[in-house]
């Protein structure tokens, strides 16, 4: 019961998380350094098990020697708008954790908590002004080779940061996909004692 960007909530949640979204239509507009920083450190304040902060966050800043090369990493499909972002970040997380005597062992939640290191990222850079997209599609093998990406890291995903532009910037056919998703009902992905939903 909060609406707000479009969307309406059944209980009544900070309007925050329905403003918060994914846009695909930026200004173009470069960031300071120390902006991004900012964001980048609100990641790194994530909770993690163990706090073994397997996060490690690749970023190129618009306008500097970096971003080509990251921009070149994403799928071409998501090229086509992020490359209007001030920013773009490749996510990776160590798959392991070192025992006090030096030795690896699996890291079982290195991806959820990466994932709530992006959530705290885009979080900040909302506070900011700006919007966060995450990223699927983009050539994982190529960000290993060029991001020089060590043995035991997996690239869990990208993000473009802007600031939000209008819709009418977008080419025709992302202009049509430029809404606010919805979502499930609550009572189809949370449930009391067991698992009693659909998969
Ligand atoms: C890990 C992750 C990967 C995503 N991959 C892509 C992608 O490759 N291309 C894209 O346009 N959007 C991508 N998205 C955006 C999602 O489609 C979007 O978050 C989802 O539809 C929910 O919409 P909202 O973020 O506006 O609430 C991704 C989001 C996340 C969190």
């Amino acid at each position: 019961m909060t609406d707000s960007n479009n969307r309406h909530s059944e209980h009544p949640i900070d309007a925050f998380f329905l403003d918060r979204w994914s846009p695909r239509a930026f200004t173009g507009e470069a960031m300071h350094k120390e902006t991004l920083l900012t964001i980048l450190d609100a990641g790194h304040w994530a909770p993690s098990s163990g706090n073994n902060q397997p996060w490690r966050f690749i970023y190129a800043l618009r306008g500097t020697e970096s971003w080509p090369v990251l921009l070149d990493i994403l799928s071409p499909g998501n090229q086509r708008w992020a490359s209007n972002a001030a920013a773009l970040i490749i996510f990776v997380s160590r798959t392991y954790r070192l025992s006090k005597e030096g030795e690896k062992r699996p890291a079982y939640t290195h991806s959820f908590d990466t994932g709530s290191a992006w959530f705290s990222i885009a979080a900040q850079a909302m506070k900011l002004g700006y919007h966060a997209h995450g990223m699927e599609g983009m050539d994982r093998e190529k960000a290993v080779e060029v991001l020089q990406i060590p043995e035991g890291f997996r690239v869990e995903a990208a993000c473009a940061i802007g600031r939000m532009a209008p819709k009418e910037t977008l080419p025709e056919d992302l202009r049509a996909r430029e809404v606010q998703s919805q979502r499930k009902p609550l009572g189809g992905v949370a449930f009391e004692g067991w698992f009693s939903g659909e998969e």
